[in-house]
């Protein structure tokens, strides 16, 4: 049995599924299911015995505590977040509560629930901790992808919470050997991603002949790293990666968001060859405060020692994330809620 976190959000329920279909180990999903978290998400699970879905909060230690203590998890795989730069801005109270004190309400739970393990199970418990790159900060045109030990310098309240998260998980580790592990990962990319972000957003968008609002000059740089790719590396960290160690991975396809709205727009003007160019909608809005101009990820050290390596190319991933929204338009309808709306509408609205 494993513990997965924010297993209703994007990247954690690819990783639930993803992990039910491959793997022999039950899963129970913990999940406060906020504006992000979608129980739908894992709806193909329903009647699958070895999947248990929790409604609740990481900050809610008794619940965390029974949880442990009645499943006996050999590892906790921890995804649960706010997750959204652009609302961290808005609002960045929710921020500290959910990545600092949700993950130090977690670390505290898993440190007693590990402390009274026997063998071998005390020494097989894994918590794994996923992040970002973002807490690296951000880049020069010219400057070195990030490795390991760049140091930190967290530009967002959203990158500093995560940041905050990423120290405690690694005193946890030095302080009381709670055998930890940490990932730091690019834009992730692919189905079931919320649409608030540039790629769903944007696909979405362009599909209603609606505008496709592009931050600032548009040449911010981001890596992009195919979801599906991103589950398969945590489950090589989680079996073979070392204990106190961080990991970054990355899908060695840096991009400008232009790059990213056009090749989109190229994309769905293939499919729909009568309309006029989708890049037409594209429109140039106010830029985010403290945009970082650029992410770049080493993925040096998890290739070396894991043999992992991203195998989806940027441009056949999104083609293949494209189809998934045209697919799963009632999926769409289902996450486009009046809250939904409402952030779009005072978000968008504040940037013309
Ligand atoms: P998401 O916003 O899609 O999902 C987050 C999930 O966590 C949701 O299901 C939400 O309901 C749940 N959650 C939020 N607060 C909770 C709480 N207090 N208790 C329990 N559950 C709670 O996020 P995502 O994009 O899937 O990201 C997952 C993780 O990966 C996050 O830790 C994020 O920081 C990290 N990450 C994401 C990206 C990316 O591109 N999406 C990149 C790097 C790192
Ligand atoms: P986003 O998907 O929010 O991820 P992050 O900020 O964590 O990298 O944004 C990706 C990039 O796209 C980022 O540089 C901001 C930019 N962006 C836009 O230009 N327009 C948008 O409407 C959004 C949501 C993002």
């Amino acid at each position: 049995m494993i513990l997965v976190t924010g297993g209703a959000g994007f990247i954690g329920s690819n990783f639930v599924l993803d992990w039910i279909a491959a793997e022999a180990s039950p899963v129970v999903t913990l999940d406060k299911l906020t504006y992000a978290g979608n129980p739908g998400n894992l709806a193909s699970l329903k009647d699958d015995a070895r999947h248990i879905f929790v409604k609740g909060d990481i900050c809610d230690r008794a619940l965390v505590a029974r949880l442990l203590e009645h499943h006996q998890p050999e590892a906790i795989v921890h995804f649960a977040a706010e997750s959204h730069v652009d609302r961290s801005i808005h609002g960045p109270a929710e921020f500290v509560q959910t990545n600092v004190v949700g993950t130090f309400s977690l670390l505290e739970e898993a440190r007693a629930y590990w402390s009274q393990l026997a063998e071998p199970a005390k020494s097989r418990f894994r918590f794994l901790h996923v992040s970002t790159d973002e807490v690296y900060g951000s880049l020069g045109r010219d400057d070195p992808a990030f490795v390991e030990t760049t140091p930190y310098a967290p530009n967002s309240p959203y990158a500093a919470s995560k940041a905050g998260s990423d120290h405690l998980v690694r005193a946890y580790h030095h302080t009381y050997g709670l055998p930890t592990i940490t990932t730091n990962c690019s834009n992730n990319y692919g189905p079931l991603q919320f649409p608030e972000k540039l790629i769903p957003l944007v696909i979405l968008n362009a599909v209603h002949g609606k505008p496709l609002p592009v931050y600032g000059d548009g040449l911010n740089v981001r890596d992009w790293l195919y979801v599906g790719d991103h589950c398969t590396a945590i489950r090589l960290v989680l079996q073979q990666g070392r204990l106190g160690e961080t990991y970054n991975i990355g899908g060695n396809s840096e991009k400008t968001n232009l790059d990213v709205v056009r090749t989109i727009c190229t994309i769905i003007d293939g499919q729909r060859a009568n309309s006029a160019p989708h890049s037409k909608l594209i429109s140039y809005v106010k830029d985010r405060p403290g945009h970082d101009r650029r992410y770049a990820i080493d993925t040096a050290k998890i290739e070396s020692e894991l043999g992992w390596k991203p195998r989806e190319a940027f441009d056949t991933g999104l083609r293949k994330t494209v189809q998934w929204y045209f697919d799963h338009m009632d999926w769409v309808a289902s996450v486009q809620t009046g809250d939904y709306r409402k952030w779009i509408e005072t978000h968008y609205s504040a940037r013309q």
